[in-house]
């Protein structure tokens, strides 16, 4: 992740992103994920400290490494973890912002000891896991809340469903069935979408670039705000 210049905009603010996937336990050697790297979250987390803020990265396993003491690293690696770290300094902060690919079901049963093959078909049942997003609209006090969503079609009318059943202040919309946009690359392509319904489109760009454009929309949004 490349270093930006630095700003004062977010001095004395706080900044919780979730990033990265999660992963969720079959046995002791098998798991379910998905294509996340976590590069938006992490670019957020280094653009926002860049800005200013104090920044708590909760992340799920991932190859990255974070780069600048102003921000606390918080590993973590199954959806259960995330849920409980992000409700436990979901207060503390001013910015909350989702951007983790948190696995939507869990093998129903984890078992202790490695499966064995047999003959046939495998099925595993598998349970939803919590909204952690939807989970912090519904607590939400004075934290500027900010979510992503991730579609292949419809992706404005989808995004826009999920800012208002989330409760949150604003969505960061990614097509991800366009080159360039969403998982894994080094770039990104979004449209932002404030609670106001105003939309702001964000061009092909390196994901900290994107990054610095998200965190400048929620500045303004939040000042739009103050009474
Ligand atoms: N999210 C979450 N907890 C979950 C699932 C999703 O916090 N168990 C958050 C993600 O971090 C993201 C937002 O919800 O900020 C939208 O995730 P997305 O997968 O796009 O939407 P879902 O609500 O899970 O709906 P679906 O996958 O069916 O489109
Ligand atoms: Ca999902």
């Amino acid at each position: 992740i490349q270093h930006q210049s630095k700003s004062t905009v977010l001095i004395g603010k706080k900044v919780l992103i979730s990033a990265g996937p999660t992963r969720e336990k079959i046995d002791p050697v098998r798991f379910f994920t998905n294509r996340s790297t976590g590069k938006m979250g992490f670019s957020l987390a280094e653009a926002a400290a860049n800005m200013g803020a104090e920044v708590t990265l909760v992340t799920g396993p991932v190859a990255l490494e974070t780069s600048t003491s102003r921000i606390e690293r918080i590993d973590v690696t199954t959806s259960e973890e995330m849920y409980q770290i992000m409700h436990q300094k979901f207060f503390e902060h001013d910015i909350v912002i989702k951007s983790a690919a948190v696995a939507d079901y869990r093998p129903k049963v984890t078992f202790e000891e490695k499966m064995k093959k047999q003959d046939g078909n495998l099925h595993i049942e598998m349970e939803r896991t919590k909204d952690i997003l939807q989970s912090l609209g519904e607590k939400k006090t004075t934290q500027f809340l900010v979510g992503f969503a991730a579609e292949t079609t419809n992706p404005l009318d989808y995004g826009i469903k999920k800012l208002k059943k989330k409760n949150l202040d604003a969505i960061v919309i990614n097509n991800v069935a366009i080159e360039g946009a969403g998982f894994g690359g080094d770039t990104n392509i979004a449209t932002y979408v404030n609670k106001q319904l105003q939309q702001e489109e964000i061009e092909l760009a390196s994901k900290y670039n994107v990054a610095q454009k998200i965190l400048s929309f929620i500045i303004r949004d939040m000042k739009d705000e103050t009474p």
